[in-house]
């Protein structure tokens, strides 16, 4: 079937869920919110930046007189960490437990708001002391235990930017990101515990700082979780506990701008260098607490809340790290796979701390689906009452087992789309207001602007589809790209002016709901995680053996893109090794090695020619059909002739450039 043909069934999908009218009466979001928006827009959102506590209060909403560069609330003076910490304790909800934390091995914790803030205190102070001042930047690399939350918030807390870095990034990608950001302090952990065992951390941090790299680096903090032998470097390396031991556990917030830094996130893009996406505070933290309350429903006294994403992405940070301890929740934080010790391990923990709000991705969901409901019917779940989603489209199918296994036949489900760029959910449907579609993300949240452009900018009616676009400004856009204002100008503000452009492709269908169609750019989805496919080729041509490398993302039932590599290698380097080298093995190594075993290509597919367009243009959309429709194994081995005969059946076919 072809990719059109799938996405008419798709907008053909005709069952529908009304909210449960007792939902309704009781839930966080009303429509008068859709009015509120729609009738003054930046009234709006001055009141969601109003719930948020301001050492100084704001007096203009939005300044886009120089766009693409916002300033949102910008002479309002806050800060961060004290609005998602003292203010609760403050509140006399001190006693509250903000994190319920569950170790892989089975270790638990329950840290309550007055214990994060005090733990958040004592490393704000240690980092004083190390010199961390406002504006400094700091790299985090760590596993999903409380000291990672801690970390970011002591980071915001005095004014410093943190770059979280995910914990499946090689040593090299760690050692770029540092690098670009200029990291005075890294803070890492001996190691996390993954599938069963412990698997260390702390060598891919010495690993970035050898040779005289990452010369920015004043010290390590290191978290000792694991307790493996860890190497130490006198004088660089300090011991997270010791160092908070020591440290007081008074300190008052100061003030900062709205619009100071807060945090970067390197995120993939369409070119071999990651960009480094720039947030700021005030409007970030308004549109991640105002949607984590209203599209989860959350009532923070009884709900407990588990994201199940880490704080590497986008959604650990305004859906783990922030959003939900801005409002006070009780949340769920976990720090091993989903197979670990099996596939009940999730259940498992929804039932032990009584989860009833759970936010995860299709991909985890589907491989859920195939694992089987044994799995979670062995475990009560009836404690559940919204089901999230995010990171790609959710196919139907799994939409409706979702409902039922997990969500008892009566959860409403929000698919989220939003991105690092946005920081914070822009399109979903609201819990107890929207009449549900499965596939479907519906609408824009009230505040949001978008519409669907034509490659000429023209607006597409409902059926038609064409490029997602967001219209307005909105208060957690990115600020910028960090050190290349150029680059942020051109990739979001130049196809069509002054109005940003996701990269996505969309639809409105017949009721004027919305479909997500996947990129229209060479960024890949594989199992929610961003990746291009001109930063693999980029590191396949760094191995001498690869002459030229061309990258695409095929579908995959479980992870919805895989990496597949097509490849063209150099005969004479490939004689030094022998002919039975390999080949695939070590250059998908190679790309763990450069990148992280996120990027690890599943097939590599060795071809004496590319398909290029006359200008020299590698035709992907033809390599993504080779790669699609032929059953391939670990290693296929294609003779030039096979693929071209393959890729000229398709260009007869009416492919064209
Ligand atoms: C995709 C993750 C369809 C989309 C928060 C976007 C989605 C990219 C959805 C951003 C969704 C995210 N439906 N597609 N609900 N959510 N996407 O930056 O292609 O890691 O551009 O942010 O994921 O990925 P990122």
């Amino acid at each position: 079937m072809s990719a059109d043909h799938e996405i008419e069934n798709l907008l053909h999908e005709d069952r529908h869920f009304a909210p449960d009218s007792e939902f309704a009466r009781q839930a966080i979001a009303q429509p008068a919110l859709y009015q509120q928006a729609q009738a003054d827009r930046l009234s709006f959102w001055a009141n969601q930046a109003k719930e948020l506590h301001w050492h100084k209060p704001f007096t203009q909403v939005l300044d886009w007189t120089n766009p693409p560069f916002a300033r949102w609330f910008h002479d309002g003076e806050i800060n961060i960490s004290y609005n998602c910490l003292d203010r609760h304790v403050e509140a006399g909800n001190g006693d509250r437990v903000a994190l319920y934390f569950e170790g892989e091995p089975g270790d638990s914790r329950e840290v309550t708001y007055a214990e994060l803030t005090r733990q958040v205190k004592k490393a704000a102070n240690v980092l004083t002391e190390l010199g961390v001042k406002a504006g400094d930047r700091v790299a985090i690399y760590m596993p999903m235990i409380p000291e990672a939350i801690v970390a970011m918030q002591a980071v915001a807390r005095i004014g410093a930017v943190h770059s979280v870095i995910f914990g499946g990034f090689s040593a090299e990608s760690l050692s770029t990101r540092i690098e670009d950001a200029q990291a005075k302090l890294v803070i890492t952990a001996d190691g996390g515990y993954r599938k069963g065992k412990a698997s260390a951390l702390k060598p891919a941090v010495d690993e970035a700082l050898s040779g005289g790299k990452c010369a920015s680096v004043k010290n390590v903090l290191v978290v000792k979780r694991t307790n493996q032998d860890v190497a130490w470097v006198e004088g660089r390396d300090i011991d997270w506990s010791l160092a908070l031991g020591e440290a007081s556990d008074e300190h008052v917030a100061q003030p900062f701008h709205a619009e100071h830094p807060l945090f970067i996130l390197y995120t993939s893009g369409t070119t071999g260098k990651p960009k480094g996406i720039l947030h700021t505070t005030g409007g970030y933290l308004t549109q991640a607490a105002y949607t984590h309350k209203n599209v989860f429903d959350l009532h923070a006294e009884q709900d407990v809340y588990w994201c199940t994403a880490d704080i590497g992405w986008i959604t650990g940070h305004s859906y783990v790290a922030y959003g939900p301890l801005a409002n006070g929740a009780s949340q769920v934080i976990y720090e091993g796979t989903p197979e670990t010790p099996d596939w009940g391990r999730w259940w498992s923990i929804v039932q032990k701390y009584g989860v009833s709000i759970l936010y995860t991705a299709p991909t985890a969901i589907r491989s859920f689906m195939k694992m089987g409901s044994q799995f979670p019917n062995q475990y009560n779940l009836s404690t559940i009452r919204v089901l999230g989603s995010v990171g790609e489209p959710i196919n139907p199918e799994a939409w409706m087992w979702y409902r039922k296994v997990i969500g008892g036949g009566h959860a409403p489900i929000v698919d989220t789309w939003w991105q690092t760029e946005t920081g914070a959910i822009m399109i979903s449907p609201l819990p107890g207001i929207t009449t549900l579609k499965p596939g479907s993300a519906q609408l824009p949240l009230p505040g949001i602007e978008l519409k669907i452009l034509d490659d000429d900018g023209n607006v597409l009616g409902n059926g038609h589809a064409g490029l997602l676009t967001i219209t307005e400004p909105w208060p957690s856009m990115l600020r910028g790209i960090w050190g290349d204002p150029e680059r942020f100008q051109d990739t979001y503000w130049s196809k069509f002016d002054g109005i940003y452009f996701a990269g996505d492709g969309a639809k409105f269908d017949e009721d004027g709901d919305l479909w997500l169609l996947g990129r229209v750019d060479d960024v890949m989805n594989v199992s929610g995680h961003r990746l291009s496919t001109a930063e693999i080729e980029s590191a396949l041509v760094s191995h001498p053996f690869v002459a030229e490398a061309a990258v695409v993302g095929a579908k995959d039932e479980t992870t919805g893109q895989a990496v597949v590599a097509f490849v063209i290698l150099r005969q004479s380097q490939l004689e030094s090794v022998g002919s039975d080298a390999d080949v695939s093995k070590i250059l998908r190594d190679h790309v763990t090695k450069e990148i992280g075993p996120i990027a690890r290509p599943r097939t590599i597919m060795v071809v004496g020619e590319l398909p290029k367009t006359r200008s020299g243009k590698i035709m992907r959309r033809l390599l993504r059909d080779v790669a699609e429709d032929r059953p391939v194994g670990d290693v296929t081995t294609l003779a030039d002739t096979s693929v071209m005969d393959i890729i000229s059946g398709k260009i007869a076919g009416g492919a064209s450039d």
